[in-house]
């Protein structure tokens, strides 16, 4: 199956989440969905704030929102922007993918529908990692 085929589903429900974006202060609009292993689909979008810095990520929203209905195995996660254009997750939320699943899939929709394949840990190679945290 190719991976356009087998990212179908999470990137038309991050499209459709895309659509709740709220981005008053960039304009941009952005969907994520994630797939659990259960089979269960989880979608998010972008949540600005006039204190930009607390502005969230649609692909976080879409990963705390499984993890807050309990659903941690997240096995895929598709990125959804503008049509035309490539968008790929910012450098924290791969980190909060490593935290779940540093071998879960990353399918990021370019024009015509295309997904690039490829997976939280070849985005973000030599990451934190929990282990290095010191137990007290
Ligand atoms: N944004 C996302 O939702 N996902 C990304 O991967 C990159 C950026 C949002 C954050 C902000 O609301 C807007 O896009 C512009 O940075």
């Amino acid at each position: 199956m190719r991976d356009s085929d087998r990212s179908k589903p999470l990137v038309e429900a991050a499209a459709l989440a895309r659509k709740n974006a709220y981005s008053p202060y960039s304009g941009v609009k952005i969907g994520a969905a994630v797939l659990t292993k259960k089979g269960r689909v989880y979608s998010g979008c972008n949540v600005e704030n006039s204190s930009y810095g607390l502005s969230c990520c649609a692909e976080r929203t879409a990963i705390f929102n499984a993890v807050s209905e309990g659903h941690r195995d997240i096995e895929a996660i598709a990125v959804v922007g503008e049509s035309e254009e490539f968008t790929s997750p910012c450098g924290a939320c791969r980190q909060v993918m490593i935290e779940f699943n540093p071998r879960m899939k990353v399918f990021r929709r370019g024009a015509d529908g295309y997904s690039e394949d490829t997976t939280a840990g070849e985005l973000l190679p030599s990451h934190f990692n929990p282990e290095g945290l010191s137990r007290r």
